[in-house]
């Protein structure tokens, strides 16, 4: 499929996570499958573009493209200023935040929030609209199917979108006030799909190749798009595509395989961060890869007690030489509820909210 003039490698995206899904994380995602990533949110505050945190977001250096930016915010003019601006940094797509439900993710209440006011969140589309179309950049939107349960408006934004020139609509399945409480149901994103002709985005609790398959089979929808079951498993990637291509399933990821990835990525997490806060931020990733692993726990309560990038990484290499002498292959992945909890506490709106800064 399609974005604009960019062919995607497949179907099968990576979702923006806020503190997640940073450049590391989605180069490795690339590699292992998925068809197409989008950034981070950057606030469309001006007075936070020069933090450390929005300038290491608005960095691409070395990513392949296309290069999707996602913004966040509430106020028309500066969301479409924060789109010139992270195009002027190689942004290649700006993808509007309409899905998440952090209460603060700019000054005020955006994401999803934004739903509440139709009116407001078409006149940031059009704005946001107008300053990319001269320079060539689609616009894409990512909402959730409405802000509670008896306001489902998902498809009239995204008609009215679609109206105004976006280009795609991705939609995570529940509401806002749900957060991520409860299923996620796909019969509003099989309505929006019916309705639209840019291509549009299933999203949520997708967790398994077999999963991918029913929820594109029950909406219709262009491509699905992976958020936390990717979270230390990035090769469930090319697994979904692997299985949406060819009905086959394939053998889990090579224990030595896993391991060299997974200190690869914590050397680039190390060097976009800086050594000192790269080794606390990778604790969680590591936390992820080896949740489903024997001897996690304590593993987990060690690492917290790792200082330095040299230590963490042998940490990590010792730990799976030990899987490694007792299994070749990852265990396969157990299916049920995508969030353990120690996970739940990552993904609730504080931390969210902590991740937006
Ligand atoms: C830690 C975390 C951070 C997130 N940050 C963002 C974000 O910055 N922008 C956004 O649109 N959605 C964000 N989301 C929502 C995801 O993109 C996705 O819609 C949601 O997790 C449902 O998909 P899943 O069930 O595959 O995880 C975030 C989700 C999590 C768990």
């Amino acid at each position: 499929m399609n974005i604009g003039p960019y062919a995607l490698a497949n179907n099968v995206f990576v979702a923006p996570m806020a503190g997640v899904t940073d450049r590391p994380f989605r180069h490795l995602c690339k590699q292992l499958g998925a068809g197409y990533a989008v950034s981070e949110m950057v606030t469309s505050r001006p007075d936070l573009w020069d933090t450390l945190k929005t300038s290491r977001r608005a960095n691409h250096a070395g990513e392949a493209a296309p290069i999707a930016v996602q913004i966040a915010g509430t106020d028309a003019p500066m969301m479409a200023d924060a789109a010139r601006y992270n195009i002027d940094r190689g942004a290649q797509i700006i993808d509007i935040n309409m899905g998440c439900p952090a209460k603060k993710v700019c000054n005020k209440w955006a994401g999803s929030a934004l739903m509440q006011d139709e009116a407001l969140a078409l006149a940031i589309v059009e704005a946001v609209v107008a300053a990319c179309a001269p320079r060539g950049v689609p616009v894409t939107l990512k909402m959730r199917t409405g802000w509670a349960p008896g306001h489902r408006n998902a498809l009239a934004i995204a008609r009215a979108a679609e109206g105004a020139g976006v280009q795609m609509v991705a939609v995570h399945g529940r509401t806002r006030e749900q957060g991520y409480k409860g299923l996620a149901e796909y019969d509003t994103i099989a309505a929006v799909k019916a309705a639209l002709r840019i291509p549009v985005v299933a999203n949520g609790d997708i967790d398994s190749p077999e999963k991918a398959r029913d929820v594109l089979a029950h909406t219709g929808a262009d491509a699905v798009m992976v958020g936390r079951a990717a979270q230390g498993r990035p090769w469930l990637f090319r697994e979904i595509a692997h299985f949406l291509a060819t009905g086959t399933t394939l053998a889990p990821p090579l224990v030595a395989d896993v391991r060299r990835l997974l200190l690869e990525h914590l050397h680039d997490h190390y060097t976009l961060y800086g050594e000192f806060t790269g080794v606390r931020t990778a604790r969680k990733h590591i936390a992820w890869y080896i949740k489903a692993l024997p001897g996690a726990e304590p593993f987990r309560a060690h690492m917290n007690t790792l200082d330095d990038g040299q230590a963490q990484l042998q940490a990590v290499g010792e730990f799976f030489d030990r899987l490694g002498a007792q299994a070749d292959r990852m265990p396969a992945h157990a299916p049920g509820p995508s969030a353990a909890p120690h996970e739940e506490r990552m993904h609730n709106d504080k931390n969210q909210e902590e991740a937006a800064r």
